[in-house]
């Protein structure tokens, strides 16, 4: 029957890049109008796939067909020409253009020949977001909207461009739950119109919620696809990893270790007021809260990035003045920030000069020269501990899937042997059982001492690393608690509330 045709049939389709098999004969379908997840561990070949599909990087091998026609190799325009849009991680906006002019901007480039109607471009922005049921100042500049709103223009864009199938890939990893949900309850609209979505995530917990069908890769290989009724959480990280991963609670007492870090009525106007804390050695300390909290903002100014207005911050019995990020990790403090492509990496240069950027100076010799040996072994060490799926240090970072860029910046903070370690939001975009190696890091620093601060809005990720968790909401800390003396349900309720 014709109807039962999949909109997009892979068959055999593989991948490599010089000696690296990234896909290796992928059978693969997606159906009309279904929500569709794609899930493995980083470096799997998730991104790749898709690439693979609008031919980004034309595959080695391999047939595609769409609506039961074999197409030769595509290529990004012919693609789109076929209802094929893909929403990368960075969005492919025009961050000086107007919402409308973002969303109309394929129509826009078909006509160029023909003045354009600015009304028009309205027009067809309009239709869109009304499609979406989103509400959006057409006027507005792009690099003025926050990264929810940008991955909304993204979506209109390809409803503007007649899409019959949007490959979005990890399009929750920078959003907050309230903004997970209403991209979920946009992905839902999108099926009612017959428009089939396959998302790549890490957060099985939402993909058990939205979608139809998942589909597990690891090593560039389909394990398979399965109606998502069939599989829960559990089952979908156990055929990803090939282990079960159970999260037990950690919290240990440490209140009577030494203290490290006391932060006392400290604030910065507009962003959060009176926040008072001790961090012990040895401690993991959460602070959890939502978009909007001033728990980024505290981690800013913890790291000499932005100035408290009052306040004070004693480190080791000391007071310390922090004006600026360098004075913070001359004081013993890293901050691994939660945008990882903007501030943690410089894409282009290799792994080993990303890890050894912030320990420079700790490792030049006598004529400011850094050894080649010693540079290889601390890059080689960091690799291998935190498990970075690489082909050699000498590579371009760029050349590394997403969840192994993420620990490269990790890798780097920690080659500083910081006293006091901040994190922000960590783990996402790492898959699951690399957020345990994460953990375990984590829990091995904190056994040598280092205070570790973990910010994030992950309450199992507090639950299964913390020793206490600081709940912050409109700047100010409201609570402190204990995983295991309240419940992860509890506290979801709490923060949520
Ligand atoms: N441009 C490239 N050059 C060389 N190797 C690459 C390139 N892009 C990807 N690879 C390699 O292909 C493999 C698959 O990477 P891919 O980005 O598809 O992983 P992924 O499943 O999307 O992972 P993540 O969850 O971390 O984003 C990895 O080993 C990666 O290093
Ligand atoms: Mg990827």
């Amino acid at each position: 029957m014709a109807d039962e045709t999949p909109f997009l049939r892979l068959t055999g389709i593989s991948k490599r890049f010089g000696g690296v098999k990234a896909l290796d004969g992928i059978d693969w379908d997606v159906k009309r109008g279904e929500i569709h997840c794609l899930v493995g561990e980083n470096g799997c070949g998730k991104s790749t796939l898709i690439k693979a599909v609008v031919g980004v990087h034309a595959p080695s091998s391999g047939t595609i067909e769409i609506d039961g026609a074999d197409v030769p190799v595509l290529d990004p325009a012919r693609a789109k020409a076929l209802g094929i849009q893909v929403i990368f991680q960075d969005l492919s906006l025009f961050p000086n253009l107007s919402v409308a002019e973002n969303i109309a901007i394929e129509n826009h480039l078909e006509h160029a020949l023909k003045p354009v109607r600015k009304e028009r471009l309205r027009g067809v922005a309009r239709d869109v977001l009304r499609r979406l049921n989103f509400d959006l100042d057409l006027s507005t500049i792009v690099s003025d909207l926050s990264v929810a709103e940008r991955q909304i223009v993204a979506i209109a864009r390809g409803l503007a461009a007649q899409a019959r199938l949007i490959f979005m890939d990890e399009p929750t990893a920078s959003l907050t739950r309230a903004e997970v949900n209403r991209l979920l309850a946009i992905v839902s609209r999108l099926k009612a119109d017959g428009i089939a979505v396959v998302f790549v995530s890490h957060r099985l917990d939402e993909v058990v919620e939205i979608a139809e069908r998942v589909t597990v890769m690891r090593d560039g290989r389909k394990v398979g696809t399965w109606p998502v009724a069939e599989v829960d959480q559990k089952r979908i990280a156990h055929l990803m990893t090939g282990l079960d991963i159970d999260h037990s609670i950690v919290a240990r007492d440490m209140g009577d270790a030494p203290e490290l870090l006391h932060v006392e009525k400290l604030s910065r106007r507009g962003e959060f007021a009176d926040i008072d804390f001790t961090l012990h050695q040895g401690e993991v300390l959460g602070i959890i809260g939502l978009l909007g909290s001033g728990r980024t903002e505290l981690a800013l100014t913890l790291f000499g990035m932005h100035r408290a207005d009052a306040g004070a911050i004693t480190l080791d019995g000391k007071p310390l003045r922090l004006s600026s990020n360098r004075d913070a990790v001359e004081a013993g403090i890293a901050y691994v920030s939660e945008d990882r492509l903007g501030l943690g990496v410089i894409l282009p240069q290799s792994i080993g000069d990303n890890i050894i950027l912030a320990v420079m100076k700790q490792l030049a010799g006598r004529f400011g020269l850094i050894a080649t040996k010693s540079r290889q072994k601390l890059a080689d060490d960091w690799v291998k501990r935190l498990s970075i799926k690489v082909a050699g240090t000498d590579r371009p970072v760029q050349t590394l899937s997403g969840g192994n860029q993420q620990r490269v910046v990790l890798a780097k903070w920690l080659a500083t042997r910081p006293k006091v370690l901040i994190l922000d939001s960590p783990t996402v975009g790492v898959d699951i059982k690399n957020k345990q190696g994460i953990y375990e890091v984590v829990a091995e620093l904190a056994r040598q001492g280092v205070g570790v601060i973990l910010i994030s809005d992950e309450v199992s990720e507090v639950f299964a690393t913390c020793d206490r968790v600081l709940h912050m909401r409109s700047g100010r800390i409201i609570g402190a608690e204990v995983p295991g003396q309240v419940s992860e349900h509890e506290m979801e309720e709490r923060i949520y509330a």
